[in-house]
């Protein structure tokens, strides 16, 4: 039992609206995570600068560690569970899954979200864009030659060019 004062938070979250009840200082990662289930946004450093609890926020690129549901309110959340369609992958976790874009997989969904959103406003990318462009994800097992080389691979099948056949 709690004495804190709860606040209703209803967020539109991949296309469906989602509702829950929770204290003024959750977390939009907390609330995704352990209020809607949504635990494919990863937690890591909790502070703003791995990267792995990436999201998009009224399309913009966001940390959800470093937001508070309650400063969301009614807007729309995209997580890395609204890339693939059913059993399908996205385009651009295909080109990770080709290209070797990811080993443990933990920062993967904030790399993902990241592309996403950096081939929403740019679908031919330089390899020094995509480098700039995801300076704000770690990842500390793949090494990045493979995400950049995902991330082009995914930009090519933007573009209708099929990608690699790796
Ligand atoms: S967990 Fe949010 S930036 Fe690291
Ligand atoms: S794939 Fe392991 S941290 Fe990036």
């Amino acid at each position: 039992m709690t004495c804190e004062q709860l606040h209703h938070v209803s967020l539109i979250v991949n296309g469906v609206e989602r509702s829950a009840a929770v204290p003024a200082r959750t977390l939009l990662s907390d609330f995704l995570r352990h209020e809607l289930g949504l635990f494919g946004t990863h937690v890591g450093c909790e502070q703003g600068v791995c990267g792995a609890c990436t999201v998009l926020i009224g399309g913009r690129l966001a940390r959800s560690c470093t937001t508070f549901a309650v400063q969301v309110q009614g807007e729309e959340i995209r997580t890395v569970e609204g890339l693939a369609n059913g059993d399908e992958l996205h385009p651009i976790q295909e080109s990770f899954r080709r290209c070797h874009g990811l080993q443990c997989g933990f920062c993967t969904p904030g790399f993902l979200m990241a592309t996403e959103a950096l081939l929403s406003e740019n679908d031919d990318p330089s390899d020094s864009e995509i480098r700039d462009f995801l300076s704000g994800n770690v990842c500390r097992c793949t090494g990045y030659v493979g995400i950049v080389a995902s991330v082009k691979d995914a930009a090519l099948r933007a573009r209708g060019v099929n990608g690699s056949d790796q």
